[in-house]
């Protein structure tokens, strides 16, 4: 089990990594998903942690391990931020968390920049106003997801897009998730790329929206981000 304690093992971590297993529920994990690690494949992969499936009692949830060599000592901070994105409504919901690992509902999805490939028009616009409407509930709600430029990393498509991954959330930074999210969806980058091939957007109209928006994040001006993008 090469992602317990990755990327190189360390006797005491991955015991105490196994006791945390035990003490969240976690009766098995599974092999499979997207990204391979030694060999193995395993749900995700990012600088934080390694996800996998685990079976929680009758539940599949995805479990996020610490990487020993994470710039930081816990999961604690991220459990408290995925916690206040789920009383947004926003984020796959937290199931539970130790020291190391974070316990939540897994997204069976595909990466947004595959999903936007194929996508129809109306799906595309189904999709953006969807992200759209989540980062407005996480403004109103104090948090800053801020990773939300990098879209293709962040988002995974279901039947709804789902935000994923708080860990460089903030509860003091100025919120700006419809503004980057609006971004990276219609004016910059690889899934903006792919929309503009099919939504034509008035990138001047956009931005002065998203401008005053900026200043005051109001359901009116929220409506008027909405009014100047093609969702
Ligand atoms: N709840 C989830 N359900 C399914 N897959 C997930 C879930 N959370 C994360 N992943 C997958 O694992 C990858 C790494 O997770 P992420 O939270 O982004 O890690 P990091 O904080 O280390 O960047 C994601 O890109 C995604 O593919
Ligand atoms: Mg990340």
């Amino acid at each position: 089990m090469p992602f317990i304690s990755y990327p190189r093992f360390s006797e005491n971590e991955y015991n105490d990594r196994i006791v945390e297993m035990e003490s969240l529920g976690v009766t098995s994990i599974m092999l499979g998903g997207r990204t391979t690690i030694n060999g193995l494949r395993i749900a995700g992969k990012g600088q934080v942690g390694l996800v996998l499936r685990a079976r929680i009692g009758r539940k599949t949830c995805a479990l996020k391990i610490r990487r020993i060599d994470a710039d930081r000592k816990t999961m604690d901070e991220e459990a408290r931020l995925l916690k206040i994105a789920n009383g947004a409504g926003v984020g796959p919901c937290l199931e539970g968390h130790t020291k190391n690992l974070i316990a939540m509902e897994f997204i069976d999805g595909q990466s947004i920049v595959d999903w936007v490939e194929g996508a129809a028009k109306d799906r595309i616009r189904r999709m953006s106003r969807s992200v759209l409407e989540q980062c407005h509930a996480l403004d109103q709600a104090g948090l800053d997801h801020g990773e939300l430029s990098r879209l293709t990393q962040h988002v995974i498509m279901s039947d709804i897009p789902w935000i994923i991954d708080f860990e460089s959330s903030s509860t003091i930074r100025k919120t700006g998730n419809v503004t980057a999210a609006a971004q990276s969806i219609f004016l910059h980058g690889t899934v903006a790329d792919r929309v503009k091939k099919t939504l034509e957007t008035d990138k001047e109209k956009a931005l002065s929206a998203l401008k005053i928006y900026k200043r005051n994040q109001t359901r009116a001006n929220f409506d008027a981000v909405l009014a100047s993008l093609p969702v």
